[in-house]
């Protein structure tokens, strides 16, 4: 059995183009493979909490060292990195927020990039870094912005600080088969938003495939 995670980030409803893209390629998903399960997270309605001093000296204390009132500081964190190492793919919807990714987003990201859970560090090794996510992990991910052209060799492209940050920091815990969908326009509407809309579903359709 394979368990599909996934995380909208948009705080929008209806009007979200993000979710209207995860909620399309899961269907699709899902459909094709009947044997999936779902876990659902709305980031963009209930994120988790942003961290805090007790939640950093808990988190860089030796597990069997912790108190019962460190363990219970980390248990949100815990229970979102259990949930993230029990997914085979994950999707994700991600508005652009001043060309970066949404604070609801960036604090889960914070809460699941932990070491000797996601990641290892050992300072005498030449690299001291370790992803531990288990292997074979997909993303995909589905940004929209309100402007267009942020997507590889677009003429934003340099402005981009979603697709960059989520490759460095999904890779550095092990997650680094990524797919990136983007959707463009949402500021300007008509056809220009409709026909990007159009060939986000069309990309979508094809990576569920
Ligand atoms: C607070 C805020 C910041 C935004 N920053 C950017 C930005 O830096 N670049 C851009 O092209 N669009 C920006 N947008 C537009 C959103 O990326 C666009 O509306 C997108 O469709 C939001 O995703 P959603 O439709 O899933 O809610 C911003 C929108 C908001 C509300």
């Amino acid at each position: 059995m394979t368990t599909l995670l996934q995380l909208d980030a948009s705080p929008r409803g209806p009007r979200s183009h993000t979710r209207a893209l995860t909620e399309d390629f899961v269907g699709r998903w899902v459909r094709q493979r009947p044997e999936v399960t779902v876990t659902y997270r709305d980031l963009g309605v209930a994120p988790p909490p942003h961290l805090t001093e007790d939640w950093i000296a808990a988190a860089f204390t030796e597990p069997a060292r912790r108190t019962p009132r460190m363990r219970a500081d980390l248990a949100t964190s815990d229970a979102l990195v259990d949930e993230l190492i029990g997914a085979d793919v994950l999707v994700l919807g991600v508005p652009m927020y001043n060309f970066g990714i949404p604070a609801m987003l960036k604090a889960y990201i914070d809460q699941i990039v932990r070491v000797g859970r996601t990641f290892g560090f050992d300072a005498e090794a030449e690299n001291p870094y370790t992803p531990l996510l288990p292997a074979g992990k997909r993303a995909f991910v589905i940004v929209s912005t309100g402007d267009s052209g942020y997507q590889a060799d677009g003429p934003l492209t340099a402005l981009n600080q979603v697709e960059p940050y989520l490759r460095t920091v999904l890779g550095f815990i092990g997650i680094d088969e990524l797919e990136f969908v983007y959707v463009g326009n949402d500021e300007f509407g008509g056809d220009r938003l409709s026909e990007s809309l159009a060939a986000a579903h069309d990309r979508v359709a094809e990576l569920a495939a």
